[in-house]
């Protein structure tokens, strides 16, 4: 891909030579000269000084596979859609199609974006990054339910990195800002019947990046922000190759890395659930008690009124305080 590779030479050169690059790429320098002009045209600012060479000034907000690519350091198999009902779902859909461990799928928008507990994820065109992560892990599901943990905390890092904002993590899917929720993170599996082990895992994450308030529905104005309303900014495709190169350090091969300790410490440092009082709510009914902790997989322990503790692993739980728990 002469494009991607031209865009990456950009992006980590402050000046780019058209005839050395056209020597490390193996082409003329006239297709350099053509790709710099598609790019141009695409809305790519590219100075040209004559000794200088090429530099690049700025890139629109554009989801190609081409500008992910650019940013990305590890390997992954990307696939970029203008609109889709679901990025999960379409994942799943390919799946029997034979989709190889280490996709990920974005697009611009969803028509049928989903949260967890059959909830929706207000997925509008352009304001967002809407991607799944596929993976063939090879695993037993009861080994896995950290993954959502570990991809809230590849999700933090990139924000810091790439847009300069230090996020909280709701235990254990949410990324808040202020308070207010700046991402959901939805990890689903296909586990085989019989021997429990998984056939594929589907790990979406939905990110607010230019939604201004009255964007969202009315019901989630008041629990929901976006990085443009925090006075962030990010490129989506920067974003999400930060992402992908944040989760490879926890998978590779087709495994996860086993060793938590470090990654554990550093999620309860970021989680806003932990010490808090929370409303616990599941098949049981409801309960009140204090977030004390997070067990080896990243379970919530939390002491009960009588002093008992449970730990949850999923099912809703209410922090007080945030997201409108005030009871
Ligand atoms: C939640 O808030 O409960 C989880 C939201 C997860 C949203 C992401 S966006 C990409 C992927 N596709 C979906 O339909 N959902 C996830």
């Amino acid at each position: 891909m002469l494009k991607s590779k031209i865009i990456k030479s950009l992006i980590n050169s402050k000046n780019i030579n058209g005839s050395q690059l056209a020597e490390e790429l193996g082409v003329s320098r006239s297709a350099i000269w053509k790709v710099i002009g598609e790019l141009r045209k695409d809305g790519f600012q590219i100075n040209s000084r004559t000794n200088r060479g090429y530099s690049l000034e700025s890139h629109p907000d554009l989801l190609t596979v081409e500008l992910v690519d650019a940013y990305l350091q590890t390997q992954w198999d990307l696939l970029v859609f203008g609109s889709l009902d679901s990025t999960n779902n379409e994942a799943k859909r390919r799946a029997d199609l034979g989709l190889k461990d280490r996709s990920c799928l974005i697009s611009d928008e969803q028509t049928g974006g989903k949260g967890r507990l059959g909830r929706s994820f207000v997925s509008r065109k352009g304001l967002g990054l809407y991607m799944s992560l596929f993976l063939r892990p090879a695993s037993l599901a009861s080994e896995l339910s950290f993954v959502t943990s570990l991809a809230a905390v590849a999700v933090n890092r990139s924000l810091s990195k790439v847009a300069g904002v230090s996020g909280n993590i709701k235990w254990p899917n949410d990324i808040v800002l202020n308070n207010k929720k700046l991402c959901g993170i939805l990890t689903e599996l296909s586990v085989e019947g019989e021997s429990g082990g998984v056939q594929y895992l589907v790990c979406g994450i939905g990110i607010n990046i230019s939604y201004q308030d009255s964007d969202f529905p009315q019901e989630i104005r008041e629990i929901s922000t976006s990085l443009a309303m925090e006075g962030a900014d990010a490129a989506r495709a920067k974003l999400a190759a930060h992402i992908l190169d944040e989760f490879s350090k926890f998978y590779s091969g087709g495994r996860f890395i086993t060793d938590f300790d470090e990654l554990r410490k550093e999620y309860a440092r970021e989680c806003i659930t932990l010490g808090r009082e929370v409303k616990v709510t599941g098949s049981f009914g409801s309960n009140i008690g204090r977030a004390v902790g997070l067990d080896d997989d990243f379970g919530l322990i939390v002491e009960l009124k009588n002093g008992e503790q449970i730990t949850v692993r999923s099912g809703e739980v209410s922090v007080r305080g945030l997201y409108g728990y005030v009871d």
